[in-house]
């Protein structure tokens, strides 16, 4: 998913929800909650490059927490916040798109909770490739949305891919600085001023 489809998948993402809203939700006679079969063709959309189509199985104001220590883990009470801060960030250090396998689904049905296991392959920009499985459980509602998400990833691999493709930690002593890059915590401009003149 590059940019462009993120910002598209955020464009239309209410728009989605609007016209599937009034849809019925998968025929299920005995399962409140989506059954492995749902679940596994919810997932087929990611692994066919269909995210838009993916996304909209979940609620835009969700708790999703991105396990593990590294910089893309976090608590985030909004869907776009971390396609933005997350995944986002992370398609920022690939040379394309990932591609995903879908290994496991355990759960759903009469259980409010499943568990995905996916293989992510991809190449980051400086050629480091990255092959990791993420794990990620899902709470489910009874309309066939995801309200909860931990979603556990390799730390190791996710703070190498960052800190080798993005610029703020990637520079050596033969990098020309040309432009200002204060850093993800910003610099006070005013004390700047106020110290050197
Ligand atoms: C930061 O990285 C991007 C993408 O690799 C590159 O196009 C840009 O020139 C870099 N900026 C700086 C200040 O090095
Ligand atoms: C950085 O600047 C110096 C001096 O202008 C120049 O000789 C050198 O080639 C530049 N390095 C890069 C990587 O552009």
């Amino acid at each position: 998913m590059n940019l462009l489809t993120l910002a598209h998948v955020l464009l239309f993402l209410p728009l989605t929800l609007a016209a599937t809203h009034h849809n019925h939700p998968h025929p299920r006679t005995s399962c409140p909650y989506p059954s492995t079969t749902d679940i596994t063709t919810i997932w087929n959309k990611l692994i066919s490059g269909n995210p838009a189509g993916f996304i909209s199985h979940f609620r835009p104001f969700l708790s999703w927490t991105v396990m593990g220590s590294h910089p893309l883990a976090g608590h985030y009470e909004k869907l776009s916040l971390f396609i933005v801060n997350s995944e986002g960030r992370l398609y920022n250090a690939l040379a394309g798109q990932p591609t995903y396998t879908l290994v496991n689904v355990v759960g759903g049905c009469e259980s409010e909770w499943s568990v995905q296991e996916m293989r992510m392959q991809a190449v980051a920009k400086n050629g480091r490739i990255l092959d990791e499985i993420n794990i990620w459980a899902t709470r489910w509602d009874t309309e066939g949305k995801v309200v909860q998400v931990r979603s556990y990833v390799d730390g190791w691999a996710t703070a190498m891919i960052i800190h080798e493709n993005e610029n703020w930690s990637d520079s050596t002593w033969l990098t020309n600085r040309t432009t200002y890059m204060p850093g993800p915590n910003g610099v006070d401009l005013g004390l700047v001023a106020r110290e050197f003149g």
